[in-house]
């Protein structure tokens, strides 16, 4: 597998099977994508069709059955458990759509966990994780626990926390799609911002046509493969990612063919 430059991930021919037998499911039947460095890739798609398992898969939180798969130069799937879960340590970065924080911790506890593992010390850990939630506005509740916070902002901490080890490549689930829509749309303007300064590559799972604007390119799966790739709004309208996202809500992108699933 050749590292580039451009190349965040290339995967071809990725299949993945859970189970065997009968009852087994081919949820991927041959991925071919390719996401460069920087870019933010949404990828949209019926339910069922493989979007979380495709990025389990190259997040190294799954194995692939077969098929070629390159993520930040190296295939995560031939990897030992042990060097995958540190290289998953160092260099990516997941969001969950249900948060996934622990209740009994404050924010910036939550947030230092992944410093943690990678044996920062905890006051600077603590002190790393206080100005990352101060960047995702935060900074005022930085000891409140998870309960304290709304979905917003509980959101936003598993941003900062997803951040905090300044990862390569960040991938997320569905970040937005328990929130409201200006709540959510705030979300993706931090998390845009957030790695756009940074050339982060960003891939965000979502069925929220009100975030597309956001988008580099959009990539559509059906039934465990991508199915088509589209220019986003984000090269079309330079300006601001909201206008872009209420002009495509609006139905007026011409660069933008992919519809809303859901
Ligand atoms: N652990 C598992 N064991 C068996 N089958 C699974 C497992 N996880 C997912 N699947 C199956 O793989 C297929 C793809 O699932 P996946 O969760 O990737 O879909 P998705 O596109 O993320 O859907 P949604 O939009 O509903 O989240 C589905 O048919 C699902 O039932
Ligand atoms: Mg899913």
């Amino acid at each position: 597998m050749v590292e580039t430059d451009t190349t965040a991930v290339r995967v071809a021919g990725l299949t993945k099977r859970f189970g065997s037998g009968e009852a087994s499911v081919l949820a991927l039947r041959g991925v071919d994508l390719e996401v460069r460095t920087g870019e933010l890739l949404m990828l949209v798609g019926p339910s069922g069709c493989g979007k979380t398992t495709l990025i389990s898969v190259l997040a190294g939180i799954m194995d692939k059955t077969d098929g070629a798969l390159s993520v930040l130069g190296v295939d995560p799937s031939a990897m030992s458990v042990n060097d995958r879960t540190r290289w998953r340590g160092e260099h990516i970065g997941f969001v969950f759509q249900a948060f996934n924080l622990m209740p009994a911790l404050t924010a910036a506890e939550n947030v230092s966990i992944p410093l943690l593992i990678r044996n920062v010390p905890q006051t600077e850990a603590l002190q790393r994780a206080r100005a990352m939630l101060e960047r995702v506005e935060l900074a005022d509740r930085a000891d409140a626990l998870p309960e304290q916070l709304s979905g917003g902002q509980q959101q936003r901490v598993a941003i900062a926390r997803a951040l905090v080890h300044e990862p390569q490549l960040v991938v997320c689930d569905e970040p937005t799609s328990s929130l409201d829509h200006e709540t959510g749309r705030h979300v993706m303007e931090i998390l845009h911002g957030m790695t756009r300064a940074s050339r982060r590559t960003l891939i965000v799972v979502t069925h929220d046509a009100r975030i597309f604007g956001f988008a580099d390119r959009i990539a559509r799966m059906d039934d465990g493969r991508v199915v088509a790739v589209e220019a986003g709004a984000a090269n079309a309208v330079p300006a601001s990612p909201t206008s872009a996202g209420q002009e495509l809500e609006r139905g007026r992108d011409p660069h933008l063919q992919v519809v809303p699933t859901t």
